[in-house]
């Protein structure tokens, strides 16, 4: 079934020039690129979006690294794109991720794992609204 599913290029792969190589990769699966924009996210936002890891311990550093440079957010299109670009993110932990993965191949770092998926169809639901209201 054909869905969309809201992509962010972390400020760590904004920085470390990966834009080209995430995107490409989107581009060589297939997926339609909807909506894309460069921004750096204030607090409320990044609080909004990570709403549901609020009483972790790792909360105020993942809104720090989130909102502390440009980030870029995308909206995509394909045949259930919401698992299958999770399934090319790979784990969250790069230990853990694949090879042949974005995690797996660009990524060390836990926080600093360059790319974010909605992870269902209700939380694509809410991260679309939350970074592309229009279109929603
Ligand atoms: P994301 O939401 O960014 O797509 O990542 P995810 O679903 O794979 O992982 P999730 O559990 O939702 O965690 C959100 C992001 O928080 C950072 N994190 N740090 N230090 C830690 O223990 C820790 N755990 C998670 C990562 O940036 C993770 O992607
Ligand atoms: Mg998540």
């Amino acid at each position: 079934m054909s869905e969309r599913t809201l992509v962010l290029i972390k400020p760590d792969g904004v920085a470390r020039g990966l834009v080209g190589e995430v995107l490409g990769r989107i581009e060589r699966k297939g997926f339609v690129l909807v909506a894309m924009e460069l921004r750096t996210l204030d607090r409320a936002t990044a609080e909004a979006h990570y709403g549901e890891h609020a009483d972790k311990p790792f909360f105020a550093d993942l809104v720090d690294f989130i909102t502390g440079g440009p980030l870029v957010a995308a909206l995509i299109e394909g045949p259930d794109a919401i698992v299958q670009w999770r399934n090319m993110m790979g784990a969250t932990n790069p230990v853990n991720a694949a090879q042949g993965t974005i995690r797996g191949d660009l990524a060390t770092e836990m926080q600093n794992n360059v790319t974010h998926g909605s992870d269902s169809p209700q939380s694509a639901a809410r991260e679309v609204a939350l970074f592309f209201p229009g279109l929603a």
